[in-house]
């Protein structure tokens, strides 16, 4: 009894995610199947099947960037909590929070530390919490199920300590340069000056390499890519043929960014019943489903200033694959 009373007054959950609009959400996805190329968001990437195929990449030898953060954060997490002293710790999209426990042991030395991940999945919220809970003593956690524009009007009253956002798995490649200041203009709103923002970033690196973490040979990251497709055809009632489909990934060294695609192999017309309408696909004509931008650390800092965020310090691995930025509020 005891127990279970402690255990409810360190965990709290809020769910912020309003009943999904179907009509305002669709309007969003056909605006994208109506640009050239057609273009749909990666979030449409993390149903079920999808967020599972995501774990799975993550463990996938071509796929380093889990594992290079992974590595990074264990060694370095002291460091990180010995510069900000004891902090509030918000992570956004924390998923597992798998990585995140390398920061948790170091956080916890300093006595009772505040975790609010924040996910738009409550499932994987709601079991990282709990076993959190279970690991860790002198550990609240704030569960926000929600998107990060809605976690951040929701975070909990800023108390003494600094606050640390905390934003991994290089997640922040998957905006364009309009979405990422608009995300930074959002995020740099809940820090006060002196508080911190914790960045995960891939850096850029040879075609080889990126293009293979991007086109496993188990054909991981294709199934994920195509997935999309099957859960598209269940939210909206379409009827995409996947097989019609092809994976593609590849580097544009140009903008610095990694691309996939869905090939259209076949031209067909996909109805959905859900939107009552039809887009036509022709053969040859590919979407854009993720961009995964890929940053050099020294331009990174220098945008990151105009967002009012000054480089505290910088760890990366031996070979430079991987970039773990420690930013305050300025
Ligand atoms: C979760 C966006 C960081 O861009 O590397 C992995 C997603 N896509 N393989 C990435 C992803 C294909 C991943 N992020």
């Amino acid at each position: 009894m005891i127990a279970s009373a402690t255990l409810a007054q360190q965990l709290q959950l809020v769910y912020l995610l309003e009943k999904e609009d179907l009509a305002e959400t669709g309007k969003q996805f056909l605006a994208g199947l109506r640009q050239t190329p057609k273009t749909i968001s990666p979030r449409y990437f993390y149903d079920a099947v999808g967020s599972d195929l995501f774990e799975k990449i993550c463990d996938l030898p071509e796929y380093y960037p889990t594992r290079t953060e992974a590595s990074i954060l264990k060694q370095f997490a002291p460091e990180i909590a010995a510069i900000t002293g004891n902090a509030e710790l918000i992570e956004l999209g924390s998923g597992s929070s798998t990585k995140t426990r390398f920061l948790l042991d170091a956080y916890q030395t300093f006595g009772q530390l505040d975790y609010v991940p924040v996910d738009v999945s409550a499932s994987i919220v709601e079991l990282a919490a709990a076993s959190l809970l279970k690991e860790y003593q002198n550990l609240t956690v704030t569960g926000l199920i929600g998107t990060y524009e809605q976690a951040i009007a929701h975070l909990p009253d800023p108390h003494d300590l600094p606050r640390m956002l905390i934003f991994l798995g290089s997640t922040l490649g998957n905006f364009s340069p309009s979405e990422c200041d608009q995300f930074f203009a959002h995020t740099r709103r809940s820090l006060r000056m002196g508080d911190y923002f914790l960045l995960g970033v891939d850096r850029h690196k040879s075609t080889e390499i990126l293009e293979a973490a991007y086109n496993d040979r188990q054909g991981i990251t294709a199934a994920f890519n195509l997935n999309m497709l099957t859960h598209l055809n269940q939210r909206y009632g379409g009827n995409f043929d996947v097989k019609n489909f092809a994976h593609r990934a590849i580097y544009n060294t140009e903008k610095c960014q990694i691309e996939m695609y869905l090939d259209c192999k076949k031209s067909q017309s996909v109805h959905f019943a859900a939107l009552d309408t039809t887009i036509e696909f022709a053969a040859g004509e590919s979407i854009l489903t993720e961009i995964s931008r890929k940053f050099h650390v020294d331009q990174l800092q220098t945008y990151l200033v105009q967002q009012g965020l000054k480089t505290v310090k910088m760890w990366g691995d031996r070979q430079d694959y991987f970039g773990l930025v420690l930013t305050q509020a300025i």
